[in-house]
């Protein structure tokens, strides 16, 4: 870490308490270089404000905890989580409750995109199939807005007309899920970096068949990431898959998961 960064980092944890040495160097000095642009001062100005302003602070560590997400954010992954993974999933694991973890779920676009698919597939294939979708988050804002399910136009731009149409309700340009889709997804606070908990306490135990940790690796350094990876393979069953963001191949791949159909960023260990 470079000592400026390193200045930052003591600056916010020992002024206000808050430890934010497990984020990515490099994204930090791109949050902290937009913050100092959108107050429209250089950079020396800008950590003289973050010395004698909480606000200042706060708004910087609220800025390092991105939300963005969208239904179906990657096109390829989830036409791959669509046309194999899933029904792969359905085939093998009939009988028994299919167990599935939405690791860093923000507002509940990704758990319930998944449980969109299932829906499909069962009606589809009549299949016998039950499934769980365990969805966690460290932004509890996020957790109350995902359980509420009401979406923008922006949110759901890779959706389907089909799928808008059955599995939406619209009012006022507000998209709201419909209650049989939400009550397969469960909500709860989980953070990947505690160094307790192996796997989110409403799961009971792990052993999950599929597991979407995304688009938030990159967010943390190097070890972190890699921590956060061997969390998540320890609560892998035999024959899960794993679904990173599309940025985030390389950190599967060096973490020892092997893509399980390439450029798809769908992995197993
Ligand atoms: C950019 S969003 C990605 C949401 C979704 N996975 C997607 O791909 O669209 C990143 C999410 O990761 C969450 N997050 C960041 N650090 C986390 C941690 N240590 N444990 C759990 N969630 C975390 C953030 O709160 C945020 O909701």
């Amino acid at each position: 870490m470079d000592s400026g960064i390193e200045n930052i980092v003591s600056l916010i944890s020992d002024g206000y308490g808050e430890d934010i040495s497990s984020y990515d160097p490099s994204f930090v000095m791109r949050v902290i270089n937009s913050r100092a642009e959108s107050l429209s001062v250089n950079n020396s100005a800008y950590l003289d404000l973050l010395k004698n302003s909480k606000e200042e602070s706060n708004l910087l560590i609220k800025s390092l905890n991105i939300n963005f997400s969208i239904f179906f954010r990657n096109t390829f992954t989830y036409s791959v989580l669509d046309h194999v993974v899933i029904p792969l999933l359905l085939r093998s694991r009939a009988g028994r409750e299919i167990r599935v973890w939405s690791a860093a779920c923000s507002s509940g676009e990704e758990p319930y995109s998944i449980a969109i698919i299932f829906d499909e597939l069962i009606n589809t294939q009549r299949a016998e199939s039950k499934y769980r979708i365990i969805a966690t988050d460290i932004n509890k804002a996020e957790l109350e807005s995902a359980k509420r399910a009401i979406y923008s136009a922006s949110a759901i731009e890779n959706v389907s007309y089909k799928r808008v149409k059955n599995y939406f309700t619209i009012q006022d340009e507000r998209f709201t899920l419909i209650p049989a889709i939400k009550s397969y997804v469960d909500f709860s606070y989980f953070d990947l970096l505690d160094k307790e908990g192996s796997c989110p306490s409403a799961s009971i135990f792990g052993n999950f068949d599929l597991i979407i940790c995304s688009n938030l690796l990159y967010y943390y350094k190097k070890e972190e990431r890699a921590r956060i990876l061997d969390k998540v393979k320890s609560c892998m069953a035999p024959g899960a898959f794993l679904v990173t963001g599309e940025a985030e191949r390389d950190c599967a791949l060096e973490s020892g998961f092997y893509e399980f159909y390439s450029g798809s960023a769908i992995f197993k260990k």
